[in-house]
């Protein structure tokens, strides 16, 4: 691939694995510099490496979203580097297993801090560049963030949260003439997937794929398609949109045949 360089400037969270990771690749192929975050820079350098020899400009970048300094750090080096923001992605995420009284305080804290509050930090950093170029967040929430999901009570909290703030920025921005949507995909082929799937007592693989209409769990590019849609000029009056990836999963209620 020959990479046509744009002035676009991307800020991808969770980059070093899954959803972030396809996102990153498919952002640079339209030209983004992307600064890939994640909380390990080392799991990064084969990414960075496989971009740049595809004619990427990129930078990898040791962030804890949870961390208020270390998000701003981490914008700041971004914006620094390759001189502003238009696109910010917030696919770093975690999912802890366990209902409000068998999973430990702990896993409710720590999925809150990540998922919601990681997103809620991105936000608050990078928009006043993203005021500045007039640029877009997408944010990664998940089915879990449009009805409950039996047993992953903190996660599910966590991805509601992340619906109910994009839409306030889509309130709040949209006239300062930034964009915030939000991507609710169902099973995605990755390693959070892998993890949750080895857990004592989660259904199995083909349970969950009985349950798709489509009957099969969504690749990580289908899903990055979607955010680089929602991130572009074809979808410049998409704001505060929720975009349900799920191969119509929650569409109804769903049975599969045979
Ligand atoms: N895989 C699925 O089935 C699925 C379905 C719906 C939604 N999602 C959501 O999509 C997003 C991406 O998930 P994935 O499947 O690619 O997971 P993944 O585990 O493959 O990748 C997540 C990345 O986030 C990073 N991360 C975790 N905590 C972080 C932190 N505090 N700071 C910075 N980076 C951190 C991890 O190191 C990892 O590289 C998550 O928000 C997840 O909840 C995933």
């Amino acid at each position: 691939m020959d990479i046509m360089q744009t002035d676009e400037v991307a800020f991808v969270t969770g980059a070093a694995s899954g959803i972030g990771r396809a996102v990153a690749f498919r952002l640079a192929a339209r030209g983004a510099a992307v600064a890939l975050v994640d909380l390990d820079a080392r799991k990064l350098e084969p990414i960075v490496r496989e971009l740049e020899a595809r004619g990427a400009r990129t930078s990898a970048l040791a962030c804890d979203v949870s961390s208020s300094d270390s998000v701003q750090a981490a914008i700041g080096r971004t914006v620094g580097e390759f001189g502003g923001l238009d696109t910010a992605v917030c696919a770093a995420g975690i999912a802890r297993i366990g209902d409000v009284v068998s999973a430990p305080e702990d896993d409710w804290h720590r999925t809150l801090a990540v998922n919601l509050t990681g997103t809620y930090l991105v936000a608050r950093h990078a928009m006043p560049h993203l005021v500045h170029r007039k640029g877009a967040f997408v944010a990664i929430s998940s089915d879990a963030g449009v009805r409950g999901s039996t047993g992953f009570a903190a996660y599910c909290a966590s991805k509601h949260g992340v619906i109910g703030l994009v839409r306030c920025l889509a309130l709040d921005h949209g006239p300062q003439g930034v964009r915030a949507n939000v991507v609710c995909p169902s099973f995605v082929d990755t390693p959070m997937a892998d993890q949750l799937l080895a857990a004592p007592g989660v259904q199995s693989r083909a349970f969950y794929e009985r349950r798709a209409p489509l009957g099969r769990f969504a690749q990580p590019e289908e899903v990055a398609n979607v955010v680089a849609h929602l991130s572009s000029d074809e979808a410049s009056y998409t704001n505060g949109m929720v975009y349900v990836v799920d191969g119509g999963t929650t569409a109804g209620t769903f049975e599969a045949k045979g």
